[in-house]
This record gives C-alpha cells, structure tokens and sequence, in this order.
C-alpha cells in the first residue's frame, strides 16, 4: 500500500506544477580564460543567470554549486574529468544545456514569496576547492589548474558589469561546499556594495565541524590538510583565521564564522546526512551502508554514534553564535538530509514532521525562516532540541507535506 501511495502522490503534484522549477541556460564564462580564471581541466567556468523583474530588480542572488573537495592530484585528476572540474564534462552532461532553478531559485510566487523575482547567478562549481585556490603554475604532469579564487574574482566582475553594483539587496548562499565557499567569501562579497545595500549570506549545510575528540577528527583533519596542501590554500584563508589556527583548521566553519562581519544565516541538519556518511569513517566505511541508505536498518551503536554527532554539532554551532561578533540567525532540524536551497522539499518541508519547535507555526519553513531574517522581520534562531534521532524526512508522506505546504502558502 505504501509502496503505491509514493508513486501516486508524487505523479499528481507534477500534475498540479507543484515540482516545478524553471529552467535557465548554462552559460560560460569566456572572458575568464584570458586571466587564468579556469577549471581543473582549463576550460572556462560556468554559470546559469536568470534576471530579476518587477521589484526584484534590485535584488541580487549569488549562489555557489557544492560538490566536496578533491584532496590530492589523483582525486583532482579525476573530478577534473567530471562537471564538477570541466565545463566541458558540464555541458555535455547537462540536459540540453540548462539547469533547473527551483526551491528558492524558483520564479513562481506562489512556491518562493520572498526570493521569486530576484536576479538569480548560480556559479557553477569546477575547481574542488570552495573557490579559493589561485595557483599561478599549471601541474606539469597531468595539467591540471588550481584557481577558483580567480573564478570567484571574474564571476563578481562579470556580476558587477550586468549590474549587481547597483543592489540595494544581495545575498550570497551556497550548499555544501558552496556553503563553506560562502562562509569563506562573504566578507570579501559584502565590500562589493555601497554601504546602504543590504548584504547578507546564507550557508546551507556548510557547517562541517571538527569534533576533535569525536570519532574520525583525525580522518576529517587530515582530509582538510590534503585539501590546503594540494590547492595551495596556506596563503589564500582568512588571515583572521590563520593568525590565530593552522591553515587546516581554517577550513572548519567553527573558526571562521565568529570573524565574519557580514549577516550569516546558517542551515543545517543535525544530523547532516554527508558528515555521518562521509567525515566519520576514513572513505565512509562500506560496513555503515545499509544504515545510511535506510534509517529502519541502523542498529543501536549506529543510532548512538549519530545521536553523539548531533551533540557535537549542536554544541559546536552554539558555542561558534556565541563567540561571532555579531548575531547569526540559524535553522536546526533533524531530518536526515544534506543541502537545502534549490529544491522545494528542502527549502519548504525539512522540518514539518514532528516539529520540535516549541511556540512555531508547524509550517515554518526554511525559505520563510530564511526571509523572514533577511528582510529583518525577525532574528531567526532555531534548533529542533527535541528530536534527538535522525527523522526520515523524505519518505512517502514528503509528498502529501509538500501540498500542505503550499496549501498554507496560498492561504497566508
Ligand atoms: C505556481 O505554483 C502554484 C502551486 O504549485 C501553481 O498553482 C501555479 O500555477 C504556479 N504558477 C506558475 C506561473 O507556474
Ligand atoms: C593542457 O591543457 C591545455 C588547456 O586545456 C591544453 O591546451 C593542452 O593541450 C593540455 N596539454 C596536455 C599535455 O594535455
Ligand atoms: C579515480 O577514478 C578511478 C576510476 O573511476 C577509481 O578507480 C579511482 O579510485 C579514483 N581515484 C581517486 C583518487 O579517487
Ligand atoms: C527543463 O529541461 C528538461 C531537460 O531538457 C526538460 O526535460 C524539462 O521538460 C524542462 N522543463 C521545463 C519546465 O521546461
Ligand atoms: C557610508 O559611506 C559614506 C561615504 O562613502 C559615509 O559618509 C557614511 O558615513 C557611510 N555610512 C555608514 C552607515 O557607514
Ligand atoms: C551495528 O552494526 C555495525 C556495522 O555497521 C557493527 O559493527 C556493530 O557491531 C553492530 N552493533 C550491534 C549492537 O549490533
Ligand atoms: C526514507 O524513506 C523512503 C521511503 O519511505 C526510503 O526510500 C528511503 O530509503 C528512506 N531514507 C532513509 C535515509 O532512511
Ligand atoms: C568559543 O570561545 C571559547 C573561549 O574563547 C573557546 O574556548 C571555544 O573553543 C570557542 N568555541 C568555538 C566553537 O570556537
């Protein structure tokens, strides 16, 4: 019976537009190539730009792609035969050269009230090291380029000659690596504006914490070590950071977020379904799979290492707020999930199930959360602290909440 319901929910809201999105050109970025601003394999970055209208013409939408790092030539050789390293794999891959923009990327009013018709600059990501290495030597053995902090540099100059410059409301966001990208750029995005533009940033799932003492900090360390080392990040991370920790432990949002300056919003699950995947284990030990893969088959030791990596993130992402020099807003759930942003079950529906937010509209949802904050309606600070087991939130009810969802939408 429950096998029967998915299919049928999920065919009669495609019917009803509800999975909708639009669809935007893939772009490249051409006159990036002349000032080494390239991929991994040299071809030039890309990018997908869908213009603001009505009032949203003013308004700026900057997000970076995720898609983990590559830690040493060998992993770097072969992302850079992928779309996460050539343009040219991009292209190829992606259906008739477009991308599809929805969650809060979507132009329907209705799905995205807040963010529906702002100008929307999706940078895709092709360089494996959150946009920050610029490596002037190109690696003489399998020709690979380091550069993503030049492809970061030439996306805001091709951003600022479409217009951006004259904003008077910007946001910079990003998932995953793309959050940590975020993280790591945000300042240097907000002094791209006059100083009456509103410029905030969101960071989706980007919060990848150390846990020094928790199972696998030698394995997440040594990762981020391979990652400084091989990109050549020692000289490129945030000296607010470096004057006070090594360059490895300036890849931990932990130590970067309290310096920034800018408004940071964070969002994350606690039980981040890619850190318990993938920085527990060296290599994501293969005996976890079937857990992973489904909730009902973990056995206690597994729930309990999970419920243990939600302390440690609840409890770093708090002392972090608390040490930042200015407020942070931040949206904690519990469902297992990673990535948030471009599609409507992760900016609408993450936290419906259960919601253990005491005195919150059950439908509070991650984009309202997220406008709500942006446009100073409130100082969102949420943490679920109820629900200390990971929730599968994308089962066959996601459907039926999903129309809930919008339902309250439409009559609010
Ligand atoms: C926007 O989404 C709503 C809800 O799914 C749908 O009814 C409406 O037709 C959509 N509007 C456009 C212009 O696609
Ligand atoms: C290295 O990459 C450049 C730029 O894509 C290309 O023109 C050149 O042929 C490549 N060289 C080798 C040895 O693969
Ligand atoms: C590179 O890709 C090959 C083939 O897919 C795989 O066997 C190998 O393990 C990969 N190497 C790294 C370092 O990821
Ligand atoms: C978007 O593009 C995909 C792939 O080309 C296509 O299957 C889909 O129908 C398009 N969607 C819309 C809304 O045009
Ligand atoms: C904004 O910048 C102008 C000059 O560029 C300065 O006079 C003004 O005090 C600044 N305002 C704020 C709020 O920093
Ligand atoms: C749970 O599963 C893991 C393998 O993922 C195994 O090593 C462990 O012994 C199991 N624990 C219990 C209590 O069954
Ligand atoms: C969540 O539930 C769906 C079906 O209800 C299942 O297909 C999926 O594997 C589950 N995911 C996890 C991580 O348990
Ligand atoms: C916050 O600051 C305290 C005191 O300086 C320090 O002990 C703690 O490690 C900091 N927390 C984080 C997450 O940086």
């Amino acid at each position: 019976m429950a096998t029967l319901l998915l299919p049928l929910s999920i065919l009669s809201l495609v019917m009803a537009g509800i999975v909708a999105g639009h669809n935007v050109t893939i772009s490249l970025l051409d006159s990036a190539v002349a000032r080494g601003a390239v991929c991994l394999d040299g071809t030039p970055p890309a990018y997908a730009y869908s213009p603001g209208f009505g009032d949203g013409v003013d308004k700026w939408h900057v997000i970076f792609e995720g898609g983990g790092w590559c830690r040493d030539v060998a992993d770097c050789l072969n992302r850079s035969k992928t779309p996460l390293g050539s343009s040219a794999k991009l292209m190829s891959k992606e259906q008739n050269g477009v991308v599809s923009f929805g969650g809060m990327l979507d132009a329907n009013s209705t799905l995205n009230p807040d963010f529906y018709n702002w100008h929307v600059f999706r940078i895709f990501y092709c360089d494996g090291s959150s946009f920050m290495s610029d490596v002037e030597d190109v690696d003489p053995k399998y020709n690979l380029t380091y550069r993503g902090a030049r492809i970061y540099d030439a996306m805001m100059d091709e951003l600022l000659r479409i217009g951006m410059g004259n904003a008077k409301n910007a946001l910079l966001s990003g998932g995953s690596a793309g959050g940590l990208a975020t993280t790591l750029h945000c300042d240097k995005f907000q002094s791209l504006f006059h100083n009456t533009t509103r410029v905030k940033c969101v960071s989706d799932s980007g919060f990848f914490v150390h846990g020094e003492h928790f199972l696998g900090a030698d394995w997440r360390e040594s990762f981020f070590y391979r990652v400084v080392s091989t990109h050549g990040l020692t000289n490129m991370l945030p000296t607010s950071c470096t004057s006070k920790f090594s360059p490895t432990l300036c890849l931990f949002p932990e130590n970067l977020v309290p310096d920034i300056q800018t408004p940071l919003f964070l969002i994350e699950s606690a039980f981040d379904s890619y850190q318990i995947g993938y920085t527990l284990f060296p290599d994501r030990s293969p005996k976890w799979k079937s857990c992973l893969q489904n909730l009902m088959l973990c056995n206690w030791t597994e729930i309990e290492i999970m419920k243990d990596f939600r302390l440690i993130l609840v409890n770093t992402l708090k002392s972090t707020i608390a040490n930042s020099s200015s407020r942070r807003g931040y949206f904690v759930h519990s469902c297992y999930r990673h990535g948030h942003m471009e599609d409507i079950s992760g900016s609408t529906c993450s936290l419906i199930v259960g919601n253990g937010l005491a005195n919150k509209c059950i439908f509070q949802n991650i984009a309202e959360a997220v406008g709500d904050w942006y446009f100073d309606r409130s100082e969102f600070q949420e943490m679920d602290m109820v629900n200390n087991l990971p929730r599968n939130c994308t089962g066959e009810n996601q459907p039926i909440l999903e129309k809930k969802c919008i339902d309250y939408y439409i009559h609010h």
